[in-house]
C-alpha cells in the first residue's frame, strides 16, 4: 500500500487553494451567507441559490425534510427562505453547499462523508438544545465543517486519501489513525492548516483542530467538547463514516463529558439511553436525506 510522503501531501494541500466546483455558484452564496444574520436579504438568498438547477433541488429537498421544520410543504426557495426563516436558510444552504464539494472522479463514494456532516450537524444542535448549551445554531454549523479537514485531504490526494479510508473502514478504526499512517498527515491538521488559510472563524477552527483531542482547544473549550461528543456517538452509530469503530465508550468519563460538564450542568442530568434512542431514529432520517439528495440532484 502506497504510504504518502507527508511533505508531498503538505505540497498537493499548497495547491487545494482554488476548489473547481466553488467557482460557480456556490462560492458568491458562502461569500453572502458570511454576513451576520440579521443583514441578510431575503430576495438575495433567493437569487443566489436558485442560479443553479441542481442547488435549488437540493435546498428544496432538506427544507422539505422533518429535520428542519417542514413536511413536503414548500416547492419554491423564496417559499422555503419564508417559511423557515433566514436561519434554518442559512444552515441548509451552507450544508448544500458542502455537499457539492466533491471532487470529479472521486475514487469513493462520498454519501458517506455527507451522511457524517449532516448527521453531526443535526445531532449537535439537539444535543445542545437538550443540555442547553447557549447557542445551538452554532453548534450545527461546527458540526457540519468539524471534518472539513477530512474533505479536503479527499480534494488534494484522492486516491491516497481513499485507501486510508478504506483501511479504516475495514479494520474498524478510526480514520485519523490511517490517515496518520498512509497520508502522513490527519484531517484536523489539515482542516486547521486550510482553515487558518481562509479566515475562517476562530470558533470553527479549534473545533476542526480538537475534535479528536479537546484537552488541546486553547479557547471554545464547550463547543469543542460538545462536538466531540456528538461525533463520537455519531461514530459508535449508523452515521460513523457507515462502519462503527472497534470499541467501547463510556462517555461519562470521555475528556469532552467533563469539559462539557463544567458549562451546561444540565448534561449530568441527560437521560443518555434515552437521547442515543432518539438519535438512532434522528439519523435514520440523515441517511434517507443524504440519499434523496444525491439521487436527484
Ligand atoms: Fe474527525
Ligand atoms: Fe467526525
Amino acid at each position: 500500500m502506497a504510504n504518502l510522503n507527508r511533505e508531498l501531501m503538505l505540497r498537493k494541500l499548497e495547491k487545494a487553494d482554488h476548489l473547481p466546483s466553488l467557482a460557480a455558484v456556490v462560492a458568491p452564496l458562502l461569500q453572502y451567507l458570511r454576513q451576520p444574520i440579521d443583514s441578510l436579504q431575503v430576495n438575495e438568498v433567493t437569487r443566489l441559490i436558485s442560479q443553479d438547477e441542481s442547488l435549488t433541488a437540493q435546498c428544496l429537498h432538506l427544507a422539505n425534510s422533518p429535520l428542519f421544520g417542514l413536511r413536503g410543504t414548500v416547492q419554491t426557495v423564496r417559499g422555503a427562505v419564508l417559511n423557515l426563516g433566514m436561519r434554518r436558510m442559512h444552515e441548509i444552504a451552507t450544508s448544500c453547499c458542502l455537499l457539492n464539494l466533491t471532487p470529479k472522479d472521486c475514487p469513493m463514494d462520498p454519501t458517506v462523508l455527507w451522511e457524517h456532516a449532516l448527521g453531526v450537524a443535526l445531532a449537535s444542535r439537539y444535543f445542545a438544545q437538550s443540555v442547553g448549551f447557549p447557542d445551538p445554531d452554532k453548534a450545527y454549523l461546527a458540526g457540519l465543517l468539524h471534518d472539513f479537514g477530512v474533505i479536503m485531504s479527499l480534494w488534494a490526494a484522492p486516491k491516497e486519501f481513499a485507501q486510508a479510508f478504506n483501511k479504516a473502514v475495514s479494520s474498524h478504526v478510526p480514520l485519523i489513525e490511517t490517515e496518520e499512517e498512509i497520508l502522513g498527515i490527519s484531517h484536523p491538521e489539515i482542516g486547521r492548516m486550510l482553515g487558518e488559510r481562509w479566515h475562517m472563524p476562530a470558533d470553527l477552527i479549534q473545533v476542526i483542530a480538537f475534535h479528536h483531542d479537546v484537552e488541546k482547544a486553547t479557547e471554545h473549550r464547550a463547543l469543542v467538547a460538545l462536538i466531540s461528543l456528538v461525533d463520537l456517538l455519531c461514530r459508535m452509530s449508523a452515521v460513523g463514516y457507515g462502519y462503527p469503530e472497534d470499541r467501547q465508550v463510556e462517555f461519562g468519563v470521555e475528556p469532552a463529558f467533563q469539559l462539557l460538564l463544567a458549562e451546561c450542568p444540565e448534561l449530568k442530568q441527560l437521560d443518555w439511553e434515552r437521547f442515543t434512542f432518539e438519535m438512532e431514529t434522528y439519523l435514520v432520517e440523515v441517511q434517507r436525506l443524504v440519499s434523496l439528495v444525491y439521487r436527484r440532484s
